[in-house]
């Protein structure tokens, strides 16, 4: 039985030592953890020079036995191309924090002129439930939707900037719906938020976790929301 990190370490180094020889100075091992879900210990294979850059994962039993790995020619492939581009460690913001110089404020006003005056590393966090590009046919100010994810786009730039390191951003998107404009044509459906994920991450954000809002029966936005919310006594309730 193998029973420690310390032997699972020695165990997969040896087998990075069979089948990685050729580039096993660039290559070290993170921390190996029990997997209890099909008993196993799992170890990452990581870039020696930037060990938070995962470049594979062995799988070791618990009788000491490599049971599977990610393929060797893959993870030497990773391996070469980022020894070059990940020279340097990871850099995070690190000046000090200082509170935010603005008080408890209620601002009214366009998202991207207020946010062009607040100093950077002003807000712990932020909250936000921009328009859904077209939910509201009617009201879409957009020319098109490519418009719709530039506005995002700035909006977005603008609140890395301003929030300070490590802190939570969450926002509310959906995808939505394009109508059919006659029999002869098709409806479409928008992915806002797989969209606007691509932007955050480009904006230096780390995805988290996604939260569904499960609405109950009867809250649907074609099962007549709008009248229901108003007419409603606990319209609040979901
Ligand atoms: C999906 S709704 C969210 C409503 C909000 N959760 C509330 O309870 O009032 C989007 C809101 O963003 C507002 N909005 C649109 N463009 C904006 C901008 N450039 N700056 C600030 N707010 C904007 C709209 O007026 C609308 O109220």
């Amino acid at each position: 039985m193998v029973n420690s990190a310390k032997e699972v370490r020695k165990i997969t180094q040896k087998w990075i030592e069979q089948h990685l020889a050729d580039v096993k100075d660039f290559v070290s091992l993170g921390l190996p953890e029990i997997d209890d879900r099909y008993n196993v210990w799992r170890v990452p294979i990581v870039l020696s020079n930037a060990t938070s850059h995962l470049i594979g994962e062995a799988k070791i039993g618990l009788l000491g036995n490599v049971m599977d790995s990610t393929r060797p020619e893959l993870i030497r492939t990773r391996a070469k191309r980022f020894i070059n581009e990940v020279s340097a460690p990871d850099r995070k913001r690190q000046e000090l924090f200082y509170p935010a110089p603005i008080p408890n404020k209620v601002i009214l006003g366009d998202a991207m002129k207020v946010l062009e005056e607040l100093p950077p590393d002003t807000a712990q966090l932020v909250i936000t439930s921009p328009p859904y590009y077209n939910a509201k046919p009617e009201s879409c100010e957009f020319i098109d939707y490519q418009e719709y994810l530039n506005f995002l786009r700035g909006v977005i730039i603008r609140i890395r900037e301003v929030l300070s390191e490590g802190r939570f951003f969450t926002i509310n998107v959906s995808p939505v719906l394009v109508r059919r404009t006659s029999r002869s044509t098709s409806s479409k459906r928008i992915p806002i938020p797989f969209d606007v994920h691509q932007i955050m991450a480009s904006a230096g954000f780390e995805f988290i976790d996604d939260i569904i809002w499960v609405k109950p029966e009867g809250a649907g936005w074609n099962l007549g929301r709008g009248r229901r919310f108003a007419a409603d006594r606990q319209p609040l309730q979901y």
